[in-house]
């Protein structure tokens, strides 16, 4: 884990200064300088369940249905964008209230929102071969050509963290973008790193839910390209 990574993410500086990680149950926030780094997965969620990560979460879609399937796996969405992360608070806060869960049941106690720039929470607070997956569902790409430089998978110090907190021989990466040229990117960068193979397989087991803008595309009736990569031991 570098000290000071050279990020070269323009949305790193405002971002981080309000970073807080958010618990939807209880609705306490922590400002991430709070929290000892790298985080103790087990000290913060108070259980020893496997850990996984969806990186821009946007509305919270995928997020919700995801945690309310498998309440035995650890939640973290990372987003940086305020708006997003106020929009997915409101999800669960309205799901909560539609469903009468009763916030002490444990339902979505799995869940943490992390508002922060995902290059800095994994580089500084996600321990090494920790992760069970990540979850990166339509990336921005960027399209225009001075602005490419900002794709995350672009990110050297992302990749790493990527292939270095995620889980030996179960850790897996699973991805999608309707972004074709970015889809082949990706994929050219991922070969770079020697940790993380892509695999035959690439329907992931929560295929059947949807991310909003994955609504919204396959309604457009636009191609979804996905990926799924695992991380193997050396
Ligand atoms: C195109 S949207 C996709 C949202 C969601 N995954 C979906 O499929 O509906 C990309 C999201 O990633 C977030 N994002 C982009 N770069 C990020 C970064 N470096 N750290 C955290 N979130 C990021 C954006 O704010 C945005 O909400």
């Amino acid at each position: 884990m570098r000290e000071n990574p050279d990020y070269n993410d323009i949305y790193y500086q405002n971002t981080t200064n309000y970073s807080q990680i958010i618990d939807i149950v209880t609705e306490r926030v922590i400002p991430l300088s709070d929290l000892a780094a790298p985080i103790d997965w087990e000290g913060f969620f108070g259980n020893a369940h496997p850990v996984e990560i969806e990186i821009g979460f946007g509305k919270g879609r995928f997020l919700l249905e995801t945690s309310k399937r498998h309440p035995k796996v650890n939640y973290v969405g990372v987003e940086r964008a305020q708006k997003y992360v106020g929009l997915t608070r409101e999800r669960f806060e309205k799901y909560m209230q539609h469903f009468g869960v009763d916030k002490t049941s444990g339902t979505f106690s799995n869940v943490r929102l992390a508002w922060a720039d995902a290059n800095y929470f994994l580089t500084r607070y996600v321990p090494a071969a920790s992760v069970q997956a990540y979850h990166i569902y339509f990336p921005d790409p960027w399209p225009k050509k001075r602005q490419r430089k900002r794709r995350i998978f672009r990110n050297q110090d992302f990749l790493s963290a990527l292939a270095e907190t995620l889980k030996s021989d179960v850790g897996r990466l699973y991805i999608a973008t309707d972004y074709e040229t970015y889809f082949w990117e990706i994929q050219e960068r991922l070969s770079q790193v020697s940790a993380l193979r892509p695999i035959e397989e690439n329907l992931s087991p929560d295929r059947d839910i949807t991310t909003n803008f994955e609504m919204k595309y396959t309604s457009e009736g636009r191609e979804i390209y996905r990926a799924v990569y695992e991380k193997f031991s050396s």
